[in-house]
């Protein structure tokens, strides 16, 4: 049996928070006591991202996910939520090419629930997110550091930082715009570049490590609590020094609405 969500926050609120400088906060959650949780704390937009692979499976990286663990956590998460907007990461190959990406996307959405796919991409992902898109399944293009390509890119460096590789990025954002992106992701940029790619699209970008600028914030839950095992990334921010997870929460989001996250 495939998980429902109630329709709570859909894409075109997210449109207007961006039309309106509303900052759109987002975290991801793997599981349905954190999902509610943050549902209830009024979180724009939860993830149900393939970090679980490395925060709740223990994994060096996020290759190692597949398509079942994510069908069982997307469904764990949407299950819960009436509010938030549940995206889920298409895992590692699951999107090679249209056929597997229209496929693995479908299960994404009618068994686990998801409203909105998230997969990594440059230009090369054109096509399959014209695909998606013309097919009615919503798409958040995730660039710069890009988790699954650990192993190619050898460590988790920042992207974009010479001229080449920003304009590329700048690039890759309106082309993935112009194929039907719904959202954009972006992720260890330099805060120059996120705040032009922010500026140039015409849809919500969503910035990880990428500085103030970006129409809203994602976190990873674990990070935010400081539960994370292992090492975390700079940018992180705990907000659990003194207080309960729920305020916590509820802290991280008054302070990407304010703006006050990332400092
Ligand atoms: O998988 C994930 O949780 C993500 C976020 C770090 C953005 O992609």
């Amino acid at each position: 049996m495939s998980a429902q969500n109630s329709i709570g926050i859909t894409i075109n609120q997210l449109q207007k928070m961006r039309d309106s400088n509303e900052k759109i906060a987002c975290l991801t959650a793997y599981d349905a006591a954190f999902a509610k949780l943050l549902d209830h704390a009024g979180m724009d937009v939860i993830l149900v991202g393939d970090s679980l692979g490395m925060v709740v499976q223990g994994n060096p990286s996020t290759v190692s996910v597949t398509m079942d663990d994510m069908i069982y956590h997307t469904e764990c998460v949407s299950g819960s939520v009436n509010h938030s907007l549940v995206i889920s990461d298409m895992p590692f190959m699951s999107y090679s090419n249209i056929d597997s990406a229209l496929y693995n996307a479908t299960r994404l959405m009618q068994e686990g629930g998801a409203q909105m796919v998230k997969l990594e991409a440059t230009q090369r992902q054109t096509e399959i997110v014209e695909e998606l898109s013309a097919y009615g399944i919503p798409i958040c293009a995730h660039l710069g550091l890009r988790p699954q390509y650990i192993h190619k890119l050898g460590g988790y460096h920042a992207q974009g930082t010479d001229s080449d590789s920003a304009n590329e990025l700048l690039l890759t954002s309106t082309t993935l715009e112009a194929a039907g992106a719904d959202i954009l992701l972006v992720e260890c940029i330099p805060a120059k570049l996120a705040a032009e790619i922010t500026k140039t699209v015409n849809i919500p970008v969503i910035g990880i490590g990428a500085g103030k600028d970006c129409n809203g914030q994602i976190l990873v839950l674990q990070d935010i609590l400081g539960i994370t095992p292992g090492k975390t990334p700079p940018f992180v921010k705990n907000y659990m020094q003194s207080c309960s997870i729920q305020d916590a929460v509820t802290n991280y989001i008054k302070e990407v609405k304010s703006s006050d996250f990332p400092a």
